[in-house]
Protein backbone atom coordinates (compact mmCIF):
# COMPACT_ATOMS: atom_id res chain seq x y z
CA UNK A 1 0.00 0.00 0.00
CA UNK A 2 1.12 3.44 -0.59
CA UNK A 3 2.37 5.70 2.19
CA UNK A 4 1.60 8.89 2.68
CA UNK A 5 3.05 10.89 5.40
CA UNK A 6 1.72 14.02 6.61
CA UNK A 7 4.19 16.31 7.90
CA UNK A 8 2.52 19.07 10.66
CA UNK A 9 -0.88 17.26 11.96
CA UNK A 10 -2.98 20.53 12.73
CA UNK A 11 -5.99 22.09 11.55
CA UNK A 12 -5.87 20.93 7.80
CA UNK A 13 -3.66 17.90 8.28
CA UNK A 14 -5.70 16.54 10.34
CA UNK A 15 -8.58 16.67 7.78
CA UNK A 16 -6.61 15.50 5.41
CA UNK A 17 -5.22 12.52 7.73
CA UNK A 18 -8.66 11.26 8.46
CA UNK A 19 -9.64 11.76 4.82
CA UNK A 20 -6.65 9.15 3.18
CA UNK A 21 -7.21 6.87 6.60
CA UNK A 22 -7.40 3.51 5.08
CA UNK A 23 -7.05 4.26 1.23
CA UNK A 24 -3.28 4.58 2.04
CA UNK A 25 -1.11 3.98 4.72
CA UNK A 26 -0.48 6.76 7.17
CA UNK A 27 2.38 8.04 9.01
CA UNK A 28 1.81 11.52 10.43
CA UNK A 29 4.37 14.04 12.40
CA UNK A 30 4.03 16.99 14.87
CA UNK A 31 5.61 18.77 17.44
CA UNK A 32 3.74 18.31 20.98
CA UNK A 33 2.77 15.17 22.74
CA UNK A 34 -0.69 16.43 22.86
CA UNK A 35 -1.15 16.38 19.20
CA UNK A 36 0.48 13.14 18.72
CA UNK A 37 -1.65 11.86 20.90
CA UNK A 38 -4.87 13.39 19.49
CA UNK A 39 -3.18 11.63 16.23
CA UNK A 40 -2.57 8.18 17.41
CA UNK A 41 -6.35 7.77 18.60
CA UNK A 42 -6.99 7.73 14.64
CA UNK A 43 -5.15 4.52 14.52
CA UNK A 44 -2.31 5.50 12.78
CA UNK A 45 1.82 5.84 13.26
CA UNK A 46 2.90 8.51 14.33
CA UNK A 47 6.58 10.65 15.20
CA UNK A 48 7.90 13.71 15.86
CA UNK A 49 11.14 12.58 13.77
CA UNK A 50 10.22 14.34 10.12
CA UNK A 51 13.32 12.91 8.63
CA UNK A 52 12.29 8.85 9.63
CA UNK A 53 8.51 10.14 8.24
CA UNK A 54 9.82 11.45 5.13
CA UNK A 55 12.41 8.49 4.99
CA UNK A 56 9.66 5.46 4.70
CA UNK A 57 7.16 7.51 2.36
CA UNK A 58 6.22 7.40 -0.78
CA UNK A 59 4.37 10.83 -0.94
CA UNK A 60 4.57 13.86 1.73
CA UNK A 61 2.44 15.90 2.61
CA UNK A 62 3.41 19.58 4.20
CA UNK A 63 1.34 20.96 6.11
CA UNK A 64 3.15 23.14 8.72
CA UNK A 65 2.75 26.96 8.94
CA UNK A 66 4.95 27.84 6.59
CA UNK A 67 7.07 29.54 9.26
CA UNK A 68 7.91 26.12 10.58
CA UNK A 69 8.63 24.97 7.28
CA UNK A 70 12.77 25.71 7.68
CA UNK A 71 12.84 23.42 11.02
CA UNK A 72 11.36 20.70 9.05
CA UNK A 73 13.61 21.17 6.46
CA UNK A 74 16.56 21.19 8.96
CA UNK A 75 15.82 17.45 10.20
CA UNK A 76 14.99 16.08 6.64
CA UNK A 77 18.25 14.75 5.07
CA UNK A 78 16.97 13.86 1.84
CA UNK A 79 13.52 14.09 -0.76
CA UNK A 80 15.17 11.92 -3.04
CA UNK A 81 12.37 10.02 -4.84
CA UNK A 82 9.29 11.30 -2.74
CA UNK A 83 6.48 13.16 -4.13
CA UNK A 84 5.90 15.93 -2.06
CA UNK A 85 2.77 18.26 -2.05
CA UNK A 86 2.81 20.94 -0.11
CA UNK A 87 -0.43 22.69 1.32
CA UNK A 88 1.57 25.77 2.85
CA UNK A 89 0.23 29.06 1.85
CA UNK A 90 2.93 30.90 -0.03
CA UNK A 91 5.89 28.46 -0.46
CA UNK A 92 6.12 28.52 -4.17
CA UNK A 93 7.04 25.60 -6.49
CA UNK A 94 10.27 26.85 -7.15
CA UNK A 95 11.39 27.19 -3.38
CA UNK A 96 10.14 23.73 -3.01
CA UNK A 97 12.06 22.32 -6.08
CA UNK A 98 15.88 24.00 -4.79
CA UNK A 99 15.09 22.54 -1.29
CA UNK A 100 13.29 19.12 -1.87
CA UNK A 101 14.96 18.26 -5.26
CA UNK A 102 12.30 16.20 -5.79
CA UNK A 103 8.92 15.92 -7.92
CA UNK A 104 6.84 19.00 -5.93
CA UNK A 105 3.25 20.34 -6.37
CA UNK A 106 1.87 23.44 -4.52
CA UNK A 107 -1.80 22.83 -3.76
CA UNK A 108 -4.47 25.20 -1.58
CA UNK A 109 -7.14 23.62 -0.06
CA UNK A 110 -9.89 25.10 1.69
CA UNK A 111 -11.62 24.54 5.07
CA UNK A 112 -14.36 22.13 3.64
CA UNK A 113 -11.80 19.37 3.51
CA UNK A 114 -12.89 18.53 6.94
CA UNK A 115 -16.18 17.38 5.60
CA UNK A 116 -14.30 16.00 2.62
CA UNK A 117 -15.84 19.52 0.47
CA UNK A 118 -12.84 21.02 -0.51
CA UNK A 119 -12.44 23.12 -3.23
CA UNK A 120 -8.50 22.36 -4.03
CA UNK A 121 -6.11 23.94 -6.27
CA UNK A 122 -2.75 22.23 -7.24
CA UNK A 123 -0.06 23.36 -9.28
CA UNK A 124 2.61 21.56 -11.13
CA UNK A 125 3.03 18.71 -13.59
CA UNK A 126 -0.69 16.91 -13.62
CA UNK A 127 0.01 13.88 -11.99
CA UNK A 128 -2.70 10.69 -11.80
CA UNK A 129 -1.44 10.27 -8.10
CA UNK A 130 -1.48 13.42 -6.67
CA UNK A 131 -5.27 13.84 -8.00
CA UNK A 132 -6.43 10.72 -6.21
CA UNK A 133 -5.16 11.81 -2.65
CA UNK A 134 -6.23 15.07 -2.96
CA UNK A 135 -9.68 14.05 -4.48
CA UNK A 136 -10.04 12.50 -0.79
CA UNK A 137 -10.94 15.45 0.90
CA UNK A 138 -12.82 17.26 -2.07
CA UNK A 139 -13.11 18.65 -5.64
CA UNK A 140 -9.38 18.69 -7.35
CA UNK A 141 -8.64 21.57 -9.90
CA UNK A 142 -4.73 21.79 -11.74
CA UNK A 143 -4.10 25.34 -12.49
CA UNK A 144 -1.10 27.37 -13.45
CA UNK A 145 0.39 28.26 -9.83
CA UNK A 146 0.30 32.11 -10.73
CA UNK A 147 -3.66 31.50 -10.08
CA UNK A 148 -2.56 30.04 -6.23
CA UNK A 149 -3.02 33.44 -4.81
CA UNK A 150 -6.56 34.37 -6.63
CA UNK A 151 -7.48 30.71 -5.63
CA UNK A 152 -6.85 31.84 -1.56
CA UNK A 153 -9.18 34.69 -2.13
CA UNK A 154 -12.01 33.39 -3.21
CA UNK A 155 -11.95 29.82 -2.46
CA UNK A 156 -9.45 30.05 0.66
CA UNK A 157 -11.30 33.04 2.20
CA UNK A 158 -14.71 32.11 0.54
CA UNK A 159 -16.46 30.22 3.44
CA UNK A 160 -15.88 33.24 5.71
CA UNK A 161 -17.35 35.51 2.94
CA UNK A 162 -20.42 33.11 2.01
CA UNK A 163 -20.76 32.73 6.60
CA UNK A 164 -20.88 36.55 6.45
CA UNK A 165 -23.18 36.50 3.84
CA UNK A 166 -25.73 33.95 5.44
CA UNK A 167 -25.25 35.73 8.93
CA UNK A 168 -26.77 38.64 6.99
CA UNK A 169 -29.28 37.10 5.25
CA UNK A 170 -30.49 35.05 8.46
CA UNK A 171 -30.34 38.68 10.11
CA UNK A 172 -32.91 39.76 7.48
CA UNK A 173 -35.39 36.88 8.40
CA UNK A 174 -35.42 37.53 11.55
CA UNK A 175 -36.02 40.91 10.74
CA UNK A 176 -39.23 40.04 8.67
CA UNK A 177 -40.62 37.51 11.81
CA UNK A 178 -38.99 33.98 11.34
CA UNK A 179 -37.54 32.55 14.38
CA UNK A 180 -33.57 32.59 13.87
CA UNK A 181 -32.71 28.78 14.00
CA UNK A 182 -35.39 28.37 11.04
CA UNK A 183 -34.57 31.14 9.26
CA UNK A 184 -30.87 29.65 9.39
CA UNK A 185 -31.90 26.32 8.13
CA UNK A 186 -34.01 28.01 5.40
CA UNK A 187 -30.68 30.26 4.48
CA UNK A 188 -28.62 27.15 4.07
CA UNK A 189 -31.06 25.45 2.27
CA UNK A 190 -31.62 28.18 -0.09
CA UNK A 191 -27.47 28.52 -0.89
CA UNK A 192 -27.10 24.29 -1.37
CA UNK A 193 -30.24 24.68 -3.41
CA UNK A 194 -29.34 27.54 -5.53
CA UNK A 195 -25.35 26.23 -6.34
CA UNK A 196 -27.20 22.58 -6.97
CA UNK A 197 -29.64 24.46 -9.44
CA UNK A 198 -27.11 26.47 -11.09
CA UNK A 199 -24.78 22.75 -11.68
CA UNK A 200 -27.97 21.58 -12.78
CA UNK A 201 -29.33 23.64 -15.62
CA UNK A 202 -25.21 24.77 -16.24
CA UNK A 203 -26.65 28.12 -17.26
CA UNK A 204 -25.56 31.44 -15.86
CA UNK A 205 -26.54 33.23 -12.57
CA UNK A 206 -28.74 35.78 -13.93
CA UNK A 207 -30.88 33.58 -15.97
CA UNK A 208 -32.01 31.84 -12.43
CA UNK A 209 -32.17 35.73 -11.20
CA UNK A 210 -34.41 36.55 -14.19
CA UNK A 211 -36.64 33.20 -13.84
CA UNK A 212 -37.07 34.20 -10.22
CA UNK A 213 -38.03 37.72 -11.06
CA UNK A 214 -41.64 38.55 -11.31
CA UNK A 215 -42.58 42.61 -13.04
CA UNK A 216 -43.40 44.34 -10.40
CA UNK A 217 -43.09 41.24 -7.48
CA UNK A 218 -40.93 40.54 -4.64
CA UNK A 219 -37.82 40.11 -6.10
CA UNK A 220 -37.28 42.82 -8.31
CA UNK A 221 -37.73 45.30 -5.17
CA UNK A 222 -34.90 43.74 -3.22
CA UNK A 223 -32.83 43.64 -6.31
CA UNK A 224 -32.77 46.99 -6.71
CA UNK A 225 -31.43 47.72 -2.91
CA UNK A 226 -28.77 45.03 -3.22
CA UNK A 227 -28.21 47.26 -6.96
CA UNK A 228 -27.92 50.77 -4.72
CA UNK A 229 -26.29 49.24 -2.17
CA UNK A 230 -23.53 48.34 -4.67
CA UNK A 231 -23.53 45.04 -3.11
CA UNK A 232 -22.12 43.47 -6.35
CA UNK A 233 -19.42 45.78 -6.79
CA UNK A 234 -18.45 45.24 -2.90
CA UNK A 235 -18.18 41.52 -3.08
CA UNK A 236 -15.96 42.13 -6.01
CA UNK A 237 -13.64 44.44 -4.43
CA UNK A 238 -13.76 41.86 -1.33
CA UNK A 239 -11.94 39.34 -3.42
CA UNK A 240 -9.27 41.51 -4.92
CA UNK A 241 -8.37 42.77 -1.83
CA UNK A 242 -8.19 39.57 -0.20
CA UNK A 243 -6.18 38.39 -3.42
CA UNK A 244 -3.77 41.49 -3.00
CA UNK A 245 -3.15 40.50 0.49
CA UNK A 246 -2.71 36.83 -0.43
CA UNK A 247 0.07 38.04 -2.68
CA UNK A 248 1.71 40.27 -0.04
CA UNK A 249 2.03 37.52 2.33
CA UNK A 250 3.01 34.94 0.21
CA UNK A 251 5.86 36.93 -1.52
CA UNK A 252 6.53 37.66 1.84
CA UNK A 253 6.98 33.98 3.43
CA UNK A 254 9.00 32.83 -0.10
CA UNK A 255 11.58 35.63 0.41
CA UNK A 256 11.89 34.72 4.34
CA UNK A 257 12.36 30.99 3.93
CA UNK A 258 14.65 31.25 0.72
CA UNK A 259 16.57 33.54 2.75
CA UNK A 260 16.49 31.47 6.10
CA UNK A 261 17.25 28.70 4.04
CA UNK A 262 19.56 29.90 1.70
CA UNK A 263 18.51 28.72 -1.72
N1 LIG B 1 -6.39 25.67 8.03
C1 LIG B 1 -6.79 25.74 6.77
O1 LIG B 1 -8.00 25.75 6.46
C2 LIG B 1 -5.76 25.76 5.65
C3 LIG B 1 -6.20 25.78 4.33
C4 LIG B 1 -5.25 25.78 3.31
C5 LIG B 1 -3.91 25.78 3.60
N2 LIG B 1 -3.51 25.79 4.90
C6 LIG B 1 -2.05 25.78 5.16
O2 LIG B 1 -1.76 24.61 5.91
C7 LIG B 1 -0.67 24.87 6.80
C8 LIG B 1 -1.09 24.45 8.19
O3 LIG B 1 -2.19 25.24 8.62
P1 LIG B 1 -3.09 24.82 9.87
O4 LIG B 1 -4.18 25.81 9.94
O5 LIG B 1 -3.39 23.38 9.81
O6 LIG B 1 -2.01 25.10 11.05
P2 LIG B 1 -1.91 24.46 12.52
O7 LIG B 1 -3.28 24.02 12.95
O8 LIG B 1 -1.15 25.42 13.35
O9 LIG B 1 -1.05 23.13 12.28
C9 LIG B 1 0.32 23.12 12.08
C10 LIG B 1 0.85 21.79 12.59
O10 LIG B 1 2.23 21.71 12.27
C11 LIG B 1 2.88 21.07 13.33
N3 LIG B 1 4.31 21.39 13.31
C12 LIG B 1 4.94 22.58 13.52
N4 LIG B 1 6.27 22.44 13.39
C13 LIG B 1 6.49 21.15 13.08
C14 LIG B 1 7.64 20.37 12.83
N5 LIG B 1 8.89 20.91 12.84
N6 LIG B 1 7.49 19.07 12.54
C15 LIG B 1 6.28 18.48 12.52
N7 LIG B 1 5.12 19.16 12.74
C16 LIG B 1 5.24 20.47 13.03
C17 LIG B 1 2.20 21.56 14.57
O11 LIG B 1 2.43 20.64 15.60
P3 LIG B 1 1.98 20.90 17.13
O12 LIG B 1 0.47 20.78 17.12
O13 LIG B 1 2.59 19.78 17.87
O14 LIG B 1 2.45 22.27 17.49
C18 LIG B 1 0.74 21.60 14.11
O15 LIG B 1 0.11 20.37 14.38
C19 LIG B 1 -0.34 26.34 6.70
O16 LIG B 1 0.80 26.50 5.91
C20 LIG B 1 -1.56 26.95 6.02
O17 LIG B 1 -1.20 28.00 5.18
C21 LIG B 1 -4.40 25.78 5.93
Amino acid sequence: MLKIAVVGSGKIGTSIIKSIIGKYEVIATARSKETLARIKDLGIETTTDNSYAVKGSDVVILSVKPYHFPSVVSQVKSWEGKTVVSVMAGVKLSTLTRITKTKVFRAMPNINASILESSTAVAGEEDSLVTEILESFGKVYWVQEELIDAWTALVGSGPAFLAEIIDALVMGGVSVGIPRDLAYHAVLDVMKGTANMLKAKAYHPSNLRDEVTTPAGTTIRGLAILEREGVKSALMETIEAAFKRSREIGDEIDKGIREKLNV
